[in-house]
């Protein structure tokens, strides 16, 4: 599967860069043209030569080549999928602020690939909330973290942080730059909470991030689809989404109405308002009024009416947050909106759904088949989603 492929192998300086020299041969074992980049930091942990003899080509450390004039651009755009092990806090640092400081920092920022990181560090920096806040960065823009083991360190300590062993940074680059089974196709994913005005300066909002909307749009671009995503939240855009920016339930559903009839999937991961005040007062509502009446109405339910005017071969996601009876909730739910699947999760447990980096989900087919995903990152929920998508859009090819 990875025959002829082109990775960029970027080699930063932590002790663990003697172990991407292992990478590196079992890469080019594989049959991938492996392309070095070194940081000056790596040079003082292995020679360029080694790295040179075992890779495709020989090692590149500087943007002031004579051969190349942009040699960074030239890397990014021819390739496949760029691999940085191990990755450095530094590294992880400048990527993350999009600062271009030496070779790879430069490649990073100007490909359009599908980039893996594995980090390797000492427990203490590993675990410091700047390179966790920066890892939540790189990951919300669809960067693919291979998670440091726990073991044996350098110095002899024994914590988290020591470099993933070959198999697993070997197993990640198969599984991204495995099949693009969205390619071709239109996927249109609502993100976010809806806002709904009462007066002037006062909303009825909710607790939704957006956060697992922006990962199925990140998981969906990596995956060959182009993607639309309908949002009320400023979050980093995976790079290739086209952000249509909404507020209330109305916005939303005008939005997704414009884009759903050339759409192949949509998936409604928005929290949308049930209700809203019938008319938002002008101006701001003077407390010494008294106590205010606020007279609600049901906002339009976008997903039903997706599910009622479905045109044929379009994959219908919607989302169900609960906080009791799990399934009912959602079997009635995928029924009543005419879904082909309902990815429901309880949000009363820790770690579950809003605002959280993680989530726990049960996924719900039209067809009957049930899946459940226990505790993980919101990218891995996205997977599994779109993983559900895929067989459910390959059974009816096959039935059709
Ligand atoms: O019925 P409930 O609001 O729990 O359904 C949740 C699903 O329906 C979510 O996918 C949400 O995006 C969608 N929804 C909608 N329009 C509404 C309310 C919810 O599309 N007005």
């Amino acid at each position: 599967m990875l025959s002829g492929r082109r990775v960029v192998l970027g080699v930063t300086g932590g002790i663990a860069a003697y172990k991407a020299v292992e990478v590196c041969r079992r890469l080019v074992d594989a049959g991938v043209h492996v392309v070095p980049v070194m940081t000056a930091g790596a040079e003082h942990f292995i020679g360029r030569t080694t790295l040179s003899a075992l890779a495709s080509e020989p090692v590149q450390t500087s943007l002031w080549t004579e051969t190349s004039p942009i040699p960074h651009t030239l890397l990014g755009q021819q390739a496949d999928l760029i691999l940085i092990v191990p990755a450095t806090a530094r590294l992880i640092g400048a990527y993350a602020a999009g600062l271009s400081t030496d070779l790879l920092t430069n490649v990073l920022l100007a490909t359009r690939a599908p980039v893996v990181i594995c980090p390797a560090m000492h427990t203490e920096m590993w675990e410091h909330p700047a390179v966790q806040h920066n890892l939540a960065t790189l990951r919300q823009r669809g960067v693919y973290v291979v998670e440091p083991d726990e073991g044996r360190l350098a110095g002899g300590d024994i914590g988290r942080g020591r470099l993933a062993a070959p198999e697993r940074i070997l197993a990640e680059v198969e599984r991204v730059l495995g099949p693009r089974d969205l390619s071709g196709l239109h996927v249109v994913v609502s993100a976010g909470g809806t806002r709904e005005p009462i007066d002037a300066v006062r909303v009825i909002a909710n607790r939704s991030s957006g956060k697992q909307g922006y990962a199925i749009a990140a998981e969906a671009l990596s995956r060959g689809a182009t993607v639309s995503i309908v949002s009320t939240v400023d979050l980093p855009v995976p790079c290739g989404a086209v952000v249509v920016r909404v507020d209330t339930a109305a916005q939303m559903h005008t939005a997704i109405a414009a884009l759903a009839d050339d759409a192949d999937i949509i998936v409604m991961a928005a929290a949308v308002a049930d209700f809203r005040p019938v008319a938002a007062v002008d101006g701001k509502i003077k407390k010494e009024a008294g106590v205010p009446q606020i007279v609600l109405e049901p906002t339009p339910d976008i997903l039903a009416a997706l599910g009622a005017n479905k045109p044929a071969g379009q994959t219908l996601v919607g989302f169900a947050a609960e906080t009791s009876d799990l399934l009912a909730n959602a079997q009635s739910k995928l029924h009543r909106k005419q879904l082909d699947l309902i990815v429901a999760n309880d949000v009363s447990l820790p770690g579950v759904g809003f605002e959280h980096d993680t989530n726990a989900v049960t996924l719900v087919c039209a067809d009957g088949h049930v899946s459940t995903v226990a505790l993980t990152d919101k990218r891995a929920i996205a997977r599994a989603v779109l993983d559900s998508v895929c067989r459910i859009r390959t059974g009816n090819d096959s039935a059709g």
